[in-house]
């Protein structure tokens, strides 16, 4: 098989933070439901951490769990326990790597794509991830939304490898 196109979710507020404790500080139904739509039918690989915080399992997607504990099993979850092993699982033309900091971080040479939300908020939180370098990433495509209706204003990005 070709190299597959791996690509980064992930949702940043201007001051880094990505997350604090088990949760993530705001609320964006419009962010979920274009995750929902674009990670749909893509395997899905991710830390043991944020599969933990995972209200559920989401449906439509193979959930592809990082861990470096041996035993560590789930109910409909794929146990990998390297960067390469997690990519070997996944065996697809699109990959969706969907968090957390550890796992951004480790996958972040070989990603092709990152779909950004920045979230205009300066939530306080334990988890950041620092901006992306421009020199790499080229912004290809940008869409603004306001603050309404209690919602912080938000900005979905596309930033490809350059
Ligand atoms: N804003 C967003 O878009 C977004 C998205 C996802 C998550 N989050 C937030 O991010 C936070 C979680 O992030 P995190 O960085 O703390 O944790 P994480 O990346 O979700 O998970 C870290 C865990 O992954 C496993 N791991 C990491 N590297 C590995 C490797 N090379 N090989 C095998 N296993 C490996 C280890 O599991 P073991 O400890 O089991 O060995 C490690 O403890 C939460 O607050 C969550 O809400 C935010």
């Amino acid at each position: 098989m070709n190299h597959p196109e791996i690509i980064l979710f992930l949702a940043r507020a201007d001051n880094g933070v990505i997350g604090d404790g088990d949760s993530i500080p705001w609320r964006l139904p419009e962010d979920q439901r274009r995750f929902k739509r674009m990670t749909m039918g893509k395997p899905m690989i991710m830390g043991r951490k944020t599969f933990d915080s995972l209200p559920g399992l989401l449906p439509g997607r193979r959930h592809i769990v990082l861990t470096r504990d041996k035993k560590w099993q789930a109910d409909d979850a794929e146990v990998a326990t390297s960067i390469k092993n997690a990519l070997k699982i996944a065996n697809a033309p699109h990959i969706a790597v969907i968090g957390g900091a550890e796992i951004y971080k480790a996958f972040l040479k070989q990603a092709d794509r990152i779909e950004l939300t920045e979230v205009h908020l300066k939530p306080k939180g334990d988890t950041k991830m620092p901006a992306f370098d421009d020199a790499i990433w080229e912004e290809i495509a940008r869409e603004d939304h306001d603050a309404e209706n209690g919602k912080p204003g938000y900005s979905f990005v596309t930033l490809k490898r350059k």
